[in-house]
């Protein structure tokens, strides 16, 4: 049997993808968000946007590492969930904390540095969700779609900065986030350029002409 072919893969990761929702969900139902509900669900929409990003970023080393080429076919549906998560994320925001007050809003944008970067990351990350279709690759270009989604890493540091930025004492959590993702980028680098090096083939023009 083989395993990428069967329906239920997919329905399962979109299953396991959608469970934190669920969860966050029946603890609202439930009354067991705790004294302040609004940060709780700003919190973990916050967390699982910052948790989607960095697995669909793991998912080319995790291919690279284990020769599974065919998770490639979850990285869509991964990355359209940080987006999901993220729209709930702002969504909270604008809705639930700040009750659609526009000047308000605009004004925490310009004064709060962290809402700042959260700003700009979750902006960044439309243009990504809006060109993840077959039929907008097909549009851009296999090699523009690819520059463009490249952008994940700066949205990626944008959220771990963020994070870094609104907590006030206790700095390990995002820390821990921040060396997944300091770990993937290096992976990044090692894989485009470590690997060459070590078996003495040139660097390719552009990289070798920036040092
Ligand atoms: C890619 C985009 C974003 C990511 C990855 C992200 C991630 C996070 C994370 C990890 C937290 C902290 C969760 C915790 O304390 O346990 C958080 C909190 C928060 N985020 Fe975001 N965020 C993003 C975008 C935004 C945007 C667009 C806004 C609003 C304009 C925003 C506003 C907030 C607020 C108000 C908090 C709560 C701060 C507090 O607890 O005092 N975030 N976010």
């Amino acid at each position: 049997m083989d395993v990428w072919k069967q329906p239920w893969l997919k329905v399962g990761v979109f299953g396991a993808c959608l469970s934190p929702l669920v969860v966050l969900a029946w603890q609202a139902l439930t009354d067991n968000l705790g004294a302040n509900p609004i940060d709780e669900i700003t919190d973990q929409t916050g967390l699982w946007t910052l948790r989607m990003l960095l697995i669909t970023l793991a998912v080319t080393p995790a291919r690279r590492l284990t020769g599974w080429n065919r998770l490639i076919q979850l990285r869509r549906m991964l990355g359209l969930f940080a987006f999901f998560y993220g729209s709930l994320h702002f969504l909270t925001y604008i809705w639930l904390d700040q009750f659609f007050a526009v000047e308000d809003i605009v004004a925490d944008i310009m004064e709060r540095p962290f809402i700042t970067v959260g700003f700009a990351s979750f902006v960044l990350l439309m243009p990504l969700a809006v060109t993840s279709t077959t039929a907008m690759i097909k549009r851009l270009g296999g090699k523009w779609w690819q520059r463009l989604h490249r952008l994940i890493y700066a949205i990626a540091i944008g959220g771990v900065v963020h994070y870094l930025w609104l907590v006030k004492a206790d700095l390990q959590q995002p820390l821990i986030y921040g060396s997944i993702l300091g770990g993937l980028l290096l992976y990044r680098v090692w894989d485009r350029y470590g690997r060459r090096w070590l078996a003495g083939i040139p660097l390719p023009r552009k990289a070798a002409f920036r040092g």
